[in-house]
């Protein structure tokens, strides 16, 4: 795959304009609460870092680091905790936020890890949606856009580990790529 076969679904403008709006709708919804933000790697780097900024109330973040794919373009349906929380979640309103909700079998399992951890509320919030790919039912409870059955790269997203670092997100012709 070359970068002339990214077809641009999401432009950068378009990216920031829905994070500032679910930002606002979050900053709304915990506003004197105690909410904790944790971003999913690798994937949701960009996405908790720009939601971050964009919140107009106090906050923490933490990250966890989880893998459901391998290099192909699906996912090989079983979790792999990478990086554990670094910190306690009891109490807290948490927040998952992750870049993608495609069979639902990463979100489905972080809710499981941290339920146990005795936080005050789990939410979560997700830049994607491919609802026709679900194999878990799982929604989420703040989404950026739902997208067709289409495999898309860039803004966290990425093909072989790349085009993680494009500020827009493509999508890729099934032809053009070679799993
Ligand atoms: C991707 C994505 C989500 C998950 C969604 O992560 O970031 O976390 O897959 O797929 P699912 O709904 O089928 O579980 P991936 O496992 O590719 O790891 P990465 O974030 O390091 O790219």
């Amino acid at each position: 795959m070359v970068e002339s076969d990214l077809q641009v679904l999401f432009d950068s403008d378009r990216i920031q304009q829905r994070v500032f709006e679910l930002a606002r709708n979050i900053s709304r919804d915990y506003a004197g609460g105690s909410l904790h933000l944790v971003g999913v790697l690798r994937g949701a780097y960009p996405f908790t870092r720009d939601l971050s900024k964009s919140l107009l109330i106090p906050h923490t973040v933490d990250f966890i680091s989880v893998a459901s794919y391998g290099d192909g373009t699906e996912s090989s349906g079983e979790i792999q905790l990478r990086r554990k929380l670094g910190h306690p979640v009891k109490g807290r309103d948490v927040l998952i936020v992750d870049d993608i909700i495609d069979t639902g079998t990463t979100l489905s399992w972080l809710v499981d890890h941290v339920q146990p951890l005795a936080p005050r509320s789990i939410r979560t919030c997700c830049l994607l949606d491919k609802p026709a790919r679900r194999q878990f039912p799982v929604s989420t409870n703040y989404l950026g856009f739902p997208i067709d059955d289409l495999f898309v790269v860039g803004y966290g997203l990425d093909y072989q580990e790349k085009y993680r670092e494009l500020p827009y997100i493509s999508w890729v012709s099934p032809r053009t790529v070679v799993t």
